[in-house]
């Protein structure tokens, strides 16, 4: 994640933006070192993204044991396009887009002809998934129109712009990594800015067994648990500091209150690490958690909520036979 430069990469007619330093490093460092220093520690889980983290979660989707992925793809697998792509001139805009393998499913469904009247705009804070996915994209759809914004889909909306009728896509269910008030905020803020006859498409993952949830993020082979420790590593680039991920255990739970799994990091040892930051080092306890990410589940009534605060109507819901899983089709009337 670079906060420093802002740079500008091409593929074909694909233009990729780095717009981090928009936010500045300085803003990176404070926060960092201000959920550090406080009690229970916290990272934001945006730091999870960097080349190893992007390529962990894209390990972690086609994990047995991780349903979220393979059940949001059959759903976009069978989803009639309805309404969403009526429009020749049309924005498709994903907010945290990843691998792009799921707005492929959507993408292929569009004839050719009316794809190169559309544009495709992705936002997503990694920059090397970005890169790839946008090159992959060029290549799978050369009619469209496609560009790339490395940026933080939570303080940077503003730099999604123009006129045109617009889809937005939230999938996988990222709506649930933002904790249930910024969640609002974040979906009322974009529906200020839809027009009439404007979509919303987002991924909900549902409330189920515990079992099933807890499993999801302690896969048997790891791969969770070096995902949640890799956010160490981007942390020690971000603020110079001299974390060990090994000197921390992987802990992933249903927290049923609050209804959401949450990750931390456990401290198997007392220690201290370094960085220029923090005059007197950080200090963390034997047992001490570092909370990691929150990643919110969801029922028919928040799935209301948030439109009806939002100013949005729902058009649809499509879930899985279980009920594991909902896309959500809002609208702006
Ligand atoms: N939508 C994809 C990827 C989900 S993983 C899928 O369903 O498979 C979450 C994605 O959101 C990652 O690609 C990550 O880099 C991105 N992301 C996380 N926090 C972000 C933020 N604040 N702003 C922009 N992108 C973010
Ligand atoms: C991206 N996000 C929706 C994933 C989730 O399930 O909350 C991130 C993840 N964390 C651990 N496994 C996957």
């Amino acid at each position: 994640m670079d906060y420093t430069k802002r740079e500008v990469s091409e593929y074909g007619s694909a233009r990729i933006v780095n717009c981090l330093p928009e936010i500045g490093i300085d803003t990176v460092v404070e926060e960092i070192v201000e959920g550090l220093s406080c009690r229970p520690k916290r990272l934001s889980s945006k730091y999870f993204y960097d080349k190893e983290g992007s390529v962990l979660f894209e390990r972690i989707t086609a994990l047995e044991e991780y349903y979220p992925s393979r059940t949001e793809k059959a759903i976009l697998r069978d989803l009639p396009l309805c309404s969403l792509t009526d429009c020749a001139e049309l924005d498709i805009i994903e907010l945290g887009s990843g691998d792009h393998s799921k707005i492929t499913l959507l993408l292929e469904k569009i004839p050719n002809d009316r794809l190169s009247g559309m544009r495709y705009v992705a936002v997503d804070i990694s920059r090397p998934a970005l890169d790839a996915s946008i090159r992959e994209l060029t290549c799978l759809f050369p009619g469209l129109q496609i560009s790339g914004i490395v940026g933080d889909y939570f303080q940077q909306m503003h730099l999604v712009t123009g006129a045109r009728q617009k889809l937005y896509c939230f999938l996988g269910s990222t709506i649930g990594n933002l904790d249930r008030d910024d969640a609002m905020v974040f979906v009322r803020n974009l529906g200020e800015t839809m027009s009439s006859g404007d979509s919303f498409l987002i991924g909900f993952d549902r409330i189920k067994d515990t079992e099933i949830l807890e499993r999801a993020y302690n896969d048997d082979g790891g791969v969770t648990a070096r995902f949640n420790k890799n956010i160490l590593n981007v942390v020690n680039r971000l603020i110079d500091a001299d974390f060990d991920p090994d000197d921390f255990e992987h802990r992933a739970f249903y927290n049923q209150e609050e209804r959401r799994i949450e990750m931390h990091l456990m401290a198997i040892e007392d220690m201290r690490v370094k960085t220029p930051y923090v005059k007197d080092d950080l200090f963390l306890r034997k047992g001490e958690m570092i909370h990691t990410e929150n990643s919110h589940k969801f029922d028919e009534v928040d799935i209301a909520q948030i439109a009806d605060r939002a100013g949005l109507s729902v058009d649809r819901i499509i879930s899985d036979e279980n009920m594991w899983f909902s896309l959500v089709q809002y609208m702006k009337g």
